[in-house]
């Protein structure tokens, strides 16, 4: 399928961020929000992004302008009528993704694949909630979504191979990396990425180091860029908490349990980064 117009559902982190490699690759993009100040906010993100690079002299000025000309921020799910790929890059929350799924699917031309950039959950019971399961696919990008090579790629029982097929293709379009996973709760790599970052969290829940120091030996250590707290941060502590729920429930081990003072820190508004706390202050 020749891909033109692509839509974002989420100007967040993650959806700001696909909608730039998107728009860069040369695709028409509608970044969707449920307010004009979110979406505004994150076209105004991607801006900062691609002044940086101008600034570095990786970008011209007429390149900043061109990305920046092809995004239309938006408010209303009825501009996804005209699109060829959707990605949803939602709150990670299962009620507002089944929902958005259910109304893309009345939206969008019946050739538009549905795309679900989630975190960890399974595509199968995504595309279980439209008419085209065949054309539901995982695609989930890495944060920063600019920066981060991978994308993972995952299959639910329904869909399609030429579905498949046309994701790895765009996936490649947009400068990234493919990986397969299968479609279980959390998929490679959260199921591997999400208990470490827990094991951190119990470490400083249990008074086995300092933030600092938990963050200095992964870093160090380890050769991690960022320590798993730092992590922890940038990737949102609500996502945190919300990816291990969901690890814990959909495979049922108490080896997931989500740390107490995750959810402290989520229950009482410190959500890392974006909200300038978490386990540290921004
Ligand atoms: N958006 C866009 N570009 C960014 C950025 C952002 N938020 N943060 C950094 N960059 C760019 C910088 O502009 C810089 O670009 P140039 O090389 O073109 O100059 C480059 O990234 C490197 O940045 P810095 O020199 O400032 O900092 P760094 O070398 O420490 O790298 C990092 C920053 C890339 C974020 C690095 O620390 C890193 O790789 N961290 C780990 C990130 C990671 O693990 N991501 C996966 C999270 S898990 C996930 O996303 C899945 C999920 O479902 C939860």
């Amino acid at each position: 399928m020749n891909i033109k117009n692509f839509g974002v559902i989420g100007a967040g982190q993650m959806g700001s961020g696909i909608a730039q490699v998107a728009a860069a690759s040369g695709l028409n993009v509608i970044m969707h929000d449920i307010t004009l100040e979110y979406a505004s906010r994150g076209k105004d993100n991607i801006g900062k992004n691609l002044l940086r690079q101008l600034e570095k002299g990786k970008l011209t000025a007429e390149r900043m302008d061109d990305i920046l000309a092809r995004i239309t921020p938006s408010t209303d799910l009825a501009n996804m009528q005209g699109v060829d790929f959707v990605v949803e890059a939602a709150s990670e929350k299962e009620e507002i993704k089944f929902e958005l799924f259910k109304r893309l699917d009345e939206i969008c031309p019946t050739h538009t694949i549905l795309a679900s950039n989630t975190s960890s959950i399974p595509i199968g019971r995504i595309g279980a909630r439209t008419g085209r399961p065949d054309k539901v696919i995982g695609m989930h990008f890495m944060n920063p979504v600019p920066v981060m090579q991978l994308v993972e790629i995952i299959k639910g029982l329904a869909t399609s191979e030429e579905t498949h097929q046309t994701t790895v293709e765009l996936a490649k379009k947009l400068g990234k990396i493919p990986a397969e996973a299968g479609d279980f709760p959390g998929f490679i790599a959260n199921r591997i990425l999400l208990p470490m970052i827990n094991e951190a969290i119990f470490c400083l829940y249990q008074g086995t180091g300092t933030r600092e120091a938990i963050d200095t030996v992964m870093k160090l250590g380890m050769n991690h860029p960022m320590g798993p707290l730092t992590l922890a941060d940038l990737i949102g502590l609500d996502t945190c908490l919300a990816i291990l729920e969901t690890l814990h429930y959909g495979l049922g081990d108490p080896k997931y349990r989500p740390c107490p003072l995750l959810r402290l820190y989520v229950e009482s508004g410190w959500l890392g980064r974006k909200s300038g706390r978490g386990f540290y202050q921004y």
